[in-house]
């Protein structure tokens, strides 16, 4: 009851800020500017990034789309963006941790933020954020293997290799240490094993996700720990571009293939399901993440009630943002068709 009440008073005080944050009374989309700052690091950004700026322009907004490879040039494009004052700015952030400084210039200039998909760090001047159950991606991803290695039964022991995604990226840590949460207790027992001993975010995790260096650790752990006929049984892959570049080695090598995850179906990953050589993707819908971003952008350019589902998990080191977060679902061989 009182925890109830508190998420109320939290939600009619998130509304009062929406309202002075947007400084805005007119309701009319036309004419009122979004900015789009993104990374163009894997295939799933532009996807979001071109399907979120389509449905800006239907609802009549005026849309400026950038993508940027690298922390310094996003900082570079945020600022310059900032400056011209849109109605409001959204972010994917490189570096969530890189924004502090540069956003403090959009408080001063009444610019509202809000995060999509990945969490800005350590300020307070992000208003919003707009993204899926990470935490339940991370769970899904290990329950999956978990489940198809059957873990829980006889048999085994199976050798088990671990990727994440990049540290400047919240998503990747909470991805990573939920997935391991329900692998973690069978390596102990060990019912997993991982020759490379590497079990760690920092030993397994790919800088900037670039799968040019997942491709690097795989080809060195292949090397030197499965390099006289050992079986790798299971991979966890933090995404669909790293999961490729796995698959691709393994193939390359007429290597027997793992059980391995996947994030974003990629249209590359939805043909690997088909063809039977990757197990599974977690799908992030872009058009169930941008409609609802697209909602958020609206409410806050006209000083509405955003629709929030969760105002607790998402504490930045300063401020827990107000977030949306959506569903993500699995698509495997039994439902890939449907896809
Ligand atoms: C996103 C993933 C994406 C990865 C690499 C993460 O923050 O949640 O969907 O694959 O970044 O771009």
């Amino acid at each position: 009851m009182i925890k109830r009440f508190i998420i109320m008073v939290m939600i009619a005080a998130m509304t009062a800020s929406a309202l002075l944050i947007s400084g805005c009374d007119d309701s009319d989309s036309n004419n009122k500017k979004v900015a789009i700052a993104f990374p163009n690091t894997t295939p799933s950004w532009q996807r979001n990034g071109e399907a979120m700026m389509k449905t800006l322009q239907e609802e009549g907004f005026t849309v400026d789309l950038q993508f940027a490879g690298t922390s310094d040039e996003q900082i570079n494009q945020v600022k310059e963006i900032i400056e011209t004052q849109p109605n409001c700015l959204v972010i994917g952030a490189i570096d969530g941790a890189a924004f502090v400084d540069v956003l403090e210039r959009a408080k001063e200039l009444n610019v509202p933020i809000i995060a999509f998909d990945r969490i800005i760090l350590n300020t307070d001047a992000v208003n919003y954020y707009a993204s899926f159950d990470n935490e339940a991606i991370g769970e899904a991803m290990g329950e999956y293997l978990e489940a198809a290695l059957n873990l829980k039964g006889e048999g085994g022991p199976y050798n088990i290799e671990f990727f994440a995604g990049a540290p400047s990226d919240n998503n990747a840590h909470l991805f990573f240490k939920n997935s391991m949460a329900v692998l973690e207790p069978y390596i102990k027992s060990g019912k997993l094993i991982c020759l490379s001993g590497q079990t760690d975010f920092n030993s397994v995790a790919t800088a900037d996700w670039n799968s040019d260096n997942a491709k690097t650790r795989i080809k060195n752990l292949l090397d030197t720990y499965y390099n006289a006929g050992q079986p790798l049984h299971a991979v966890l892959s933090p995404n669909d571009d790293i999961a490729g570049v796995i698959l691709a080695e393994m193939q390359a090598r007429n290597m027997s293939l793992p059980l391995i995850s996947g994030l974003d179906a990629d249209p590359a990953a939805i043909e690997r399901i088909k063809a039977g050589q990757q197990t599974f993707t977690v799908s992030k819908s872009p058009e169930l993440l941008t409609n609802k971003c697209v909602r958020m952008i609206k409410a806050v350019v006209e000083g509405t009630d955003p629709d929030i589902n969760d105002v607790s998990t998402y504490n930045n080191g300063k401020i827990t943002v107000p977030a949306y977060l959506c569903t993500p679902y699995i698509i495997d061989k039994d439902n890939v068709n449907n896809n």
